[in-house]
């Protein structure tokens, strides 16, 4: 009985959880979320984006520019750091923003923010036949987010992914430098 109770309650609770997330990303705030980000961590399993031993940190600028939104962002690409501009378009639901054709075509969605410390983003590639994503974690400083980093790991497993699809970036700056 007392077994069957806690059950419930812990239930009750994921739900409670849940149903906050969700209104929070319902008041998605672009002012707030505007400003420097840095790419500490990602989850996927592209074969493209697996799991490369020393990749770097990356930075995304988020701008608001009108209706449209600025991303300047540098990142790894094995060993290299590309660096690219693009401007997206609100897209159907708060926190979600899609990039034009021209720039991939690329579906990016904010899966949980406080503003404050961290993000985790949905960067969905509408590429060929079916649809990939990879989750991206951000913080506003280097330190490492434990709780966020978990955050991340949740998220990943929800999208079908395992736990050895995630990946923590290497602290080098190369790369978030090109962007300061
Ligand atoms: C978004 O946040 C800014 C800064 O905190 C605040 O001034 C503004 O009223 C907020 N906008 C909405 C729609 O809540």
């Amino acid at each position: 009985m007392r077994g069957n109770l806690l059950t419930a309650l812990l239930g009750l609770l994921v739900v409670l959880a849940a149903g906050k997330e969700d209104l929070g990303l319902q008041n998605f705030n672009l002012t707030q979320f505007s400003g420097m980000w840095y790419e500490i961590a990602l989850a996927s399993n592209l074969e493209h984006q697996s799991p490369s031993p020393g990749r770097k940190v990356g930075a995304v600028r988020v701008e608001q520019d009108g209706a449209q939104l600025s991303l300047t962002s540098v990142s790894d690409h094995m060993n290299l750091c590309v660096k690219e501009k693009n401007q997206a378009v609100k897209g159907d639901a708060p926190g979600k923003f899609k990039l034009p054709l021209d720039s991939g075509g690329k579906e990016v969605i904010v899966v949980a923010t406080d503003y404050k410390t961290y993000a985790i983003m949905n960067i969905v590639l509408h590429r060929g036949g079916k649809p990939s994503s990879v989750l991206k974690l951000y913080t506003r400083t280097l330190d490492h987010n434990e709780k966020a980093t978990e955050e991340l790991v949740e998220k990943a497993v929800e999208q079908g992914l395992s736990v050895s699809d995630v990946q923590l970036l290497t602290k080098d700056l190369t790369c978030v430098n090109l962007l300061s």
